[in-house]
């Protein structure tokens, strides 16, 4: 039984506690107060009821912390460090983007561990959590990554290392990327279905592409029409995360998800146009 830290209470958050609660021993260190734990999942209703904590006071060494706040909570995040961080703790990363690794500099990188998730869940209240279906995580190989996937040995979250996390991470963000196009004309997954939509989504991961080659990805020219393909196949209602809080005024990932391609592109002298640009026109109707 390990003593797992999980920080935010949210979609990814109380599902992974609730589902890590059944063996481990939980602590959620949550933002916003709660009571307990219920998920609906494909498999029944599962609950727990884990130490909360909403004090970074009362935070204690365990042997794995999972931060699973939205990319631009990590400065909130770090703040819970100081108490649950010991010698040997391990700092695991469960967040959109490509940039885990660099997101807690105060972690030494031998201690921490990028994670790429694909379970889409929902919350529906405090601690109240829809999971649609079931889910996978991948971690790179070594240690810390067989380390993490021991953790869901339980569960029904399908945790596995990969021998090259650098490409996993940039094609699951060649999907996110092109997710913009759903936010700026407010239509779901069906968008892709028309021809200059999907044009304009095909450019987006195109530069995702060339960007992600010079950071040592492995990445398909085919992967632009895939992506297209991909989210004509999804249902056509489907409303992806950065669609959902652009339309609800909260603030959204773009930066995990569209600037990070022209920041990381300059770096490389590679330009990033079309991202640079409907990243601006988001921000400028928000
Ligand atoms: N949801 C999905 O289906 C899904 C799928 C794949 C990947 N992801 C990625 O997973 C990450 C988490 O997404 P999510 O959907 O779980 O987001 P979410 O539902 O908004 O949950 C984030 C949680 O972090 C909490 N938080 C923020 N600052 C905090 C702090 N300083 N201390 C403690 N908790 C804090 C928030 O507190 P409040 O309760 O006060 O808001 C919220 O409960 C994102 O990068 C997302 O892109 C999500």
């Amino acid at each position: 039984m390990a003593r797992i830290a999980v920080i935010g209470a949210g979609a990814i958050g109380g599902t992974l506690a609730a589902w890590l609660a059944q063996t481990h021993d939980v602590t959620l260190c949550a933002r916003s107060p709660l009571t307990d734990l219920e998920v609906e999942t494909p498999e029944g209703v599962i609950r727990a009821a884990p130490l909360i904590l909403t004090d970074p006071a009362e935070a204690a060494p365990v042997d794995w912390v999972l931060c699973t706040t939205k990319t631009y909570d990590c400065a909130g995040a770090a703040v819970w460090l100081d108490g649950l961080m010991g010698p040997e703790t391990r700092l695991a990363v469960i967040q959109n983007g490509v940039e885990q690794r660099d997101r807690f500099p105060q972690v030494p990188q031998g201690r921490t561990v990028p994670v790429i998730i694909d379970l889409p869940v929902e919350r529906t209240a405090p601690g109240r959590i829809v999971q649609r279906r079931n889910g996978t995580i991948s971690v790179p190989e070594g240690a810390n990554g067989e380390a993490f996937v021991a953790l869901f040995a339980e569960t029904i979250v399908a945790a596995a290392t990969t021998p090259d996390f650098v490409t996993a991470a940039w094609k699951k963000l060649a999907i996110n990327c092109s997710g913009i196009v759903s936010a700026l004309t407010r239509r779901p997954a069906e968008v892709a279905n028309d021809p200059h939509a999907a044009e304009v989504m095909r450019g987006l991961v195109r530069e995702c592409i060339a960007v992600g080659r010079a950071e040592g990805a492995t990445l398909s020219d085919r992967l632009a029409d895939l992506v297209v393909e991909w989210t004509t196949r999804a249902h056509p209602q489907s409303v992806n995360s950065l669609h959902a809080d652009f339309v609800a005024k909260r603030q959204t990932e773009v930066d995990a998800r569209n600037l990070v391609i022209v920041r990381l592109g300059e770096k490389h002298g590679i330009p990033a146009p079309l991202n640079r640009a409907m990243a601006a026109l988001l921000l400028a109707s928000g």
